[in-house]
């Protein structure tokens, strides 16, 4: 039977979870994808796209519902397009993160490998964010009963719908971080909404309240980061009755921000009041998080995450380590205290203050950090001036090493490399390359993103 965009195949059955949310369904000779189905859903399903090898698809009844199915929390579920794995069950949602991980170093790395340490869950399953982000918006995502509705008012405050730059969902309750950060941003819409103040409008980039970051830490800190078109009066008198209404916020930031883009690592900062930066604690270690910092999202898993690369790492205190892709130099200040020597290396010129400003908090002296591209600074005269590494951490972004990173780490050959990666597609190309000289030891899968398909993946390669 040939099948065409638009129809509808009846009673399907859902085989398994896959990347990126989605699941697959294996027809004769052909794969289905859906989204929001779980593992042994039997669903009819109109065909949405048609492609030589593969069919994506829209749910339309739901005759058998999974046994792995659970009823998800969010009442924005599947329009804010954010947790995508809520249905499902989370040991069930670990079981698919682990057999991501496998069946991607098999197809993509070619290589030989060990087998799976089962993968790491995290304890807090909801509310385990440390930051979230949110944008104002005069035109905001409405639903069916308010568009009828003349008198709707408009505003919002909350996530981009998924692949809209222009449209937010106007967000009552997140699931994904813990209080005050609802009542943060319901007092701070409230407020907006009473005083009449403009909310932005992408298209015609106008209205004063652009965007709002509220970031907190495990010792129970808070940071609330505004970003505001233009400075003016409504703009104080917020800031001032908000840092009222919330006495015990430990930073309040703002960015005036005219650009047409709501990033802000190129405008500076204004403490409003309390502290420029919060501190997180880890082991005894304490890390000063600025308004543009990075900090590992999920801190309790990011705890885990880190013991377990010093566990592969392996170290007894007589190491030169160099930490590439360090960010703010977490893991590089987390292993100093067991290493000889380490050396971080990132490219973002702020996070190299922050983690030398760490370090300095922390008392290690035997750690020093280089900012630059990754390519260009990890050189054979690098090398030639710093102590060869016995361990090579490297944590690199969603697009893996670049070629020749990846080349200059089998020239240096190092005894071990311990290799975290967010994207296991780049990190099993990757491993595909080291395979000339390094065999794969240990892979280990960890869980920082519970009700996501995201997994992040730790393989300990040591030298042939
Ligand atoms: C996944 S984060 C690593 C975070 C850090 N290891 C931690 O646990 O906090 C990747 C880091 O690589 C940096 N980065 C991205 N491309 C780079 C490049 N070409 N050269 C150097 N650093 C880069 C990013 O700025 C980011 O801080």
């Amino acid at each position: 039977m040939t099948i065409k965009k638009g129809d509808v195949l009846s009673k399907v059955l859902i085989n398994e979870l896959v990347a990126e949310g989605k699941s697959i369904s294996r027809l004769d000779n052909l794969v289905l994808f859906t989204a929001y189905t779980a593992p042994e859903d039997v669903v009819d399903v109109q065909i949405t796209l048609k492609k030589k090898n593969y069919l994506e698809g829209k749910v339309v009844q739901l005759h058998h519902p999974s046994p792995y199915r659970t009823e998800p929390v969010c009442s924005y579920f599947t329009l804010c397009g954010g947790c995508k794995w809520q249905h499902v069950q989370y040991p069930t949602q670990l079981h698919y993160k682990e057999k991501q991980v496998s069946d991607t170093l098999d197809r993509i790395g070619k290589i030989k490998l060990p087998p799976l340490s089962p993968i790491i869950g995290s304890d807090a399953t909801y509310q385990y964010r440390n930051k979230l982000d949110f944008t104002f918006s005069n035109k905001r995502w409405l639903y069916r009963d308010e568009i009828a509705d003349l008198t709707t008012n408009t505003n919002g405050l909350g996530f981009h719908l998924p692949g809209r730059f222009d449209k937010v969902i106007d967000i009552q309750e997140c699931h994904l971080q813990a209080e005050p950060s609802n009542s943060i941003r319901n007092w701070i819409k409230s407020y907006a909404l009473d005083k009449n103040l403009d909310f932005y409008n992408v298209k015609e980039h106008s209205g004063l309240l652009r965007n709002l970051i509220i970031r907190t830490t495990s010792t129970g800190e808070v940071m609330v980061i505004f970003q505001f078109q233009y400075k003016s009066k409504e703009m104080l008198l917020l800031l001032e009755s908000f840092s009222k209404a919330f006495p015990n916020t430990n930073s309040i930031i703002y960015f005036i921000n005219n650009k047409k883009n709501d990033t802000f690592h190129d405008l500076e900062p204004y403490v409003y009041a309390g502290l420029p930066y919060i501190t997180e604690s880890m082991e005894g270690l304490q890390f000063r998080i600025g308004p543009k910092s990075f900090y590992q999202t999920n801190s309790a898993q990011a705890y885990v995450l880190y013991q377990q690369v010093r566990q592969l790492a392996g170290l007894s205190g007589t190491e030169i380590v160099y930490d590439l892709y360090t960010g703010t130099g977490t893991i590089a200040s987390f292993i100093a205290r067991q290493a000889k020597y380490v050396i971080g290396i990132e490219y973002v010129e702020a996070a190299i203050e922050d983690a030398k400003a760490n370090a300095e908090l922390n008392h290690l002296s035997n750690i020093s950090f280089y900012a630059g591209d990754m390519k260009d600074i990890l050189t054979e005269s690098f090398l030639s001036h710093h102590p060869r590494p016995d361990v090579i951490i490297t944590d690199p972004p969603r697009a893996g090493m670049h070629e020749n990173v990846v080349r200059t780490l089998l020239t240096i050959g190092a005894p071990k490399i311990v290799y975290v990666s967010c994207n296991v597609s780049t990190q099993a190309r990757d491993l595909q390359l080291l395979d000339e000289k390094y065999k794969v030891v240990s892979v280990q899968p960890v869980d920082m993103f519970p009700q996501t398909a995201h997994v992040e993946n730790i393989v300990l390669l040591e030298l042939k």
